[in-house]
C-alpha cells in the first residue's frame, strides 16, 4: 500500500516515521493524539481521487487534515489509516476584483487570504481566533466563525461553490459562482460544516466585501457577569449591530494576561466580566454616534470606566488578548471545551445555568466567547478535581449543559463542530429520525465508510 501511495504522490510526500505520524495525530482538541499509519501529502485533486479509490479497495480510513487547530477533533485519525494533509493546496488562484470573489485552495492560511484580499481593498470577514495558522479549507469544513460573525456571518455565508473529491474518487463542483442560487438541492452548503466526512474540498469560491476603513473598539468592565450578558441583547435592541461583541469572564482575562506578553489591562477588584465591543464602517461620525448609543445602553448596568482603544497598537493588543484566551486556559489546566450557542437573549440564563451545573458536579468553568451570537465557549477546567470525578462527573455535567442549551432553543456547537468529542451528545439535539437522515446521507456519499469515520454521528444510532 505504501508503495502504491508513493507512486501516486511521489516518495517524498509519504511519511511513515513515528514523529510525523504523531505530529499529524493531533489538532488543538484537548490532549488527544491518534497517530495515523501513514501521512500523505497530495498536490492535486486527481491524486486525492486515486488515493480515495485505493482506500475503498483496501478498506482503509482516510482522514483529511488542515491546519490542525480544530477544537472538536474533526481531523484526528482516530482509526489510524491514511492522514491526508492538505498543506500543499496552498494557492490563492484568483482574486476576482470585478465580481468581488476569490478562488482559493483549501490549504491557504486564513490570515494569508484575508491579507491578500485586503491588499486589493477587499474584505474576507470571518476571523476565527486561530486565523494565523488555521486553513481556509478547515474553516469551511467546520463552518468556523470568529468575532466578526455577529455582523458579517460565519464561513458558510461566504462559500459560493466548491470543488470536491467524493469518497468514490469522482470530482465534482457543487454549485455556481453566483450570489443567488435556487437551483436544486444545496450541495455546497451540505459540504460546509460536514467535517471532512462527505468529501475532500480541493477548491473554494468565496464572496468578498469591500474593505471598510474605520472602527472603534471598547472594553467594558462589569461588576456582575450576568449583567454583561444581559447588556448584549440590549445593544441590538437600541438599533446597533456591532462588528464584534465578545464576552470574557474575569479568569479568562487574568489567565491570558499571565500567558502572553505585552498586554496589561488594569482590572479593579470586584469586576466579574468584560465585554469587548467593536463597531466598524466607513464614516467616523456614524461610528462615534453608535459608540455613544452603546455607552447610553451600558449606563443601566453596574460597570466601571469604559476603556477606548485609541491606537492601532492598543486595538491589536486587545485582540491579541481575546484571541489567546483558549490557549491560555489550555496551558493552565487539563480542560474540556464546549461551544454552546443559544438565541442571544437567553445568554444570561445559559451562563447562570452553567455555573449551577458546575456546582452540582464539582467543576469550575471559565466562560468566554461571541456573546453577540449567543455563542459561549465553556472551558471546564480540571484544577483540583480527582481523576475519578473528572471521568465520571464531568460527562454528566456536560450532558446537562447541552440539555440546557437545547431547552433554550440553542444547540451543541456554534462554530467548533461536533467532530470526535461531541458526537455522543448528538441525541440531545436531534431526534432518531433526523440522525438517521444524516446517516443516510453519509452512507450515500461514502458507502464503505472510509472517509473520516467515527466523526459527527454518534457511535450508537437509534435505528
Ligand atoms: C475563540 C475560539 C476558541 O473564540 O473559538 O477564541
Ligand atoms: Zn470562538
Amino acid at each position: 500500500m505504501i508503495a502504491q501511495l508513493q507512486a501516486v504522490v511521489g516518495p517524498s510526500f509519504v511519511f511513515t516515521d513515528a514523529e510525523t505520524r504523531s505530529d499529524y495525530g493531533h489538532d488543538e482538541t484537548e490532549d488527544y493524539n491518534f497517530p495515523a499509519s501513514v501521512v500523505v501529502k497530495p498536490a492535486t485533486p486527481e491524486e486525492i481521487a486515486t488515493i480515495l479509490k485505493f482506500a475503498n479497495q483496501w478498506n482503509v480510513p482516510v482522514t483529511p487534515i488542515g491546519g490542525r487547530t480544530g477544537l472538536s477533533g474533526g481531523a484526528l485519525p482516530i482509526h489510524a489509516g491514511i492522514a491526508l494533509s492538505m498543506e500543499r493546496f496552498d494557492k490563492i488562484i484568483h482574486i476576482d476584483e470585478q465580481n468581488l470573489q476569490v478562488l482559493v485552495e483549501p490549504g491557504v492560511i486564513t490570515h494569508t487570504l484575508r491579507e491578500a484580499v485586503n491588499a486589493k481593498g477587499l474584505f474576507y470577514p470571518p476571523d476565527p481566533s486561530s486565523l494565523g495558522s488555521c486553513f481556509i479549507g478547515g474553516n469551511v469544513s467546520e463552518n468556523a466563525g470568529g468575532a466578526r460573525a455577529v455582523k458579517y456571518g460565519v464561513t458558510k455565508d461566504y462559500v459560493l461553490n466548491l470543488e470536491v473529491v467524493l469518497p468514490s474518487g469522482e470530482i465534482v463542483w457543487t454549485g455556481a459562482n453566483t450570489l443567488k442560487n435556487s437551483t436544486g438541492y444545496n450541495l455546497t452548503q451540505l459540504m460546509v460544516g460536514s467535517e471532512g466526512t462527505l468529501g475532500i474540498i480541493t477548491k473554494i469560491v468565496m464572496k468578498l466585501l469591500p474593505a471598510n476603513r474605520h472602527n472603534i473598539l471598547m472594553l467594558v468592565p462589569f461588576y456582575d457577569g450576568t449583567q454583561a450578558c444581559e447588556a448584549v441583547s440590549q445593544i441590538f435592541k437600541a438599533g446597533i449591530v456591532p462588528s464584534a461583541l465578545e464576552f470574557m469572564e474575569r479568569d479568562a482575562i487574568d489567565w491570558t494576561m499571565r500567558f502572553i506578553d505585552g498586554v496589561n489591562v488594569p482590572i479593579k477588584h470586584g469586576i466579574e466580566a468584560h465585554l469587548l465591543i467593536e463597531v466598524d464602517g466607513n464614516y467616523p461620525d456614524v461610528l462615534f454616534s453608535e459608540a455613544e448609543k452603546i455607552t447610553e445602553v451600558l449606563k443601566q448596568f453596574q460597570i466601571d470606566e469604559i476603556l477606548f482603544a485609541d491606537t492601532e497598537d492598543y486595538k491589536n493588543a486587545l485582540w491579541k488578548l481575546r484571541r489567546a484566551v483558549g490557549e491560555a486556559v489550555k496551558s493552565n489546566s487539563i480542560y474540556k471545551e464546549e461551544d454552546t450557542v443559544v438565541p442571544r437573549y437567553e445568554l444570561p440564563t445559559l451562563l447562570k445555568g452553567i455555573k449551577a451545573i458546575g456546582e452540582k458536579y464539582g467543576f469550575k468553568s471559565v466562560c468566554y466567547g461571541h456573546a453577540g451570537d449567543g455563542n459561549l465557549h465553556v472551558n471546564i477546567v480540571k484544577g483540583e478535581m480527582s481523576d475519578e470525578a473528572w471521568k465520571t462527573e464531568v460527562p454528566k455535567g456536560i450532558r446537562e449543559i447541552f440539555e440546557l442549551t437545547v431547552s433554550l432553543k440553542g444547540t451543541l456547537s456554534g462554530e467548533h463542530g461536533i467532530g470526535y468529542v461531541q458526537k455522543n451528545y448528538m441525541d440531545i439535539a436531534f431526534s432518531p429520525t433526523s440522525l438517521n437522515l444524516m446517516k443516510g446521507i453519509k452512507d450515500l456519499f461514502d458507502p464503505n465508510g472510509i472517509l473520516n469515520p467515527g466523526k459527527v454521528l454518534p457511535d450508537r444510532l437509534f435505528l
